[in-house]
């Protein structure tokens, strides 16, 4: 019943574009589908990325951090991603878990063993059925993220050493669940990048 799509990879990798790409694809086929995005997703989540995503003059605590995340997860999974799939649609959603492990864990360092155990609380056996992550080198992305001319949120503000543990947990994991991922080379024209997409799609939905 249904099918659990996440897009992810680093800032500015082109998850977004990525998003329309894929929707485009789904709306072309008559699929039924939500997209949604994380942190966020229903208007209580939305106001927990704000509040996320806000700089404080103050430290943010990673563990807070971490909490924070899943609490909006939590409400988007039930809210959201379940009855959409109950439905039988294909969710796609922009991040999901595998991002908390990317960022908290590699980026933050925050106990895998803790993540896995949140993981477990709010969702329980649902896990995506395919992972696109869009590879990129960090100063690559981070140079598209400026493009598009919006201030940097709490996060993005990290330096360049934050974004390689990012980086290097996701392609970690990629390799950790093969049957997941799909690496995708986003340093490459939107063209190349949008056919990688859609052979996947192809190949994982076609027959929908
Ligand atoms: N393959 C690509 N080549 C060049 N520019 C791209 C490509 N994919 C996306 N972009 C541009 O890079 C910027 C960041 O893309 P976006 O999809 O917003 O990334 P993300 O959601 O991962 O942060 C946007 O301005 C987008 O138009
Ligand atoms: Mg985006």
């Amino acid at each position: 019943m249904g099918f659990f799509l996440t897009i992810e990879g680093g800032e500015g990798a082109g998850k977004t574009t990525a998003m329309g790409v894929i929707t485009a694809w789904l709306a072309s086929r008559d699929i039924a589908f939500i997209q949604t995005r994380e942190p966020g997703g229903t208007p209580m989540a939305e106001a927990v990325r704000e509040t996320l995503l806000a700089s404080y003059d103050e430290t943010v605590n990673s563990t807070t951090e971490l909490l924070l995340m899943f609490a909006a997860r939590s409400q988007n999974l039930h809210q959201n991603i379940e009855l959409a799939m109950a439905e039988g649609k294909v969710v796609v959603c922009d991040r999901f878990t595998d991002a908390t492990y990317a960022y908290q864990g590699g980026g933050r360092g925050v106990d895998r063993g803790h993540i896995a155990t949140l993981e477990t609380l709010v969702q329980g056996e649902r896990r995506p059925d395919l992972t696109l992550l869009l590879d990129i080198d960090p100063e690559a992305g981070l140079t598209r993220a400026w493009g598009r001319g919006k201030a940097l949120d709490r996060i993005e503000q990290e330096d360049i050493a934050f974004f390689n543990r990012v980086r290097a947990e996701y392609l970690d994991r990629a390799a950790r669940y093969p049957r997941q991922y799909v690496v995708i080379d986003a340093d490459r024209s939107l063209a190349q990048v949008k056919q990688h997409i859609e052979a996947v799609l192809t190949q994982r939905l076609g027959a929908c």
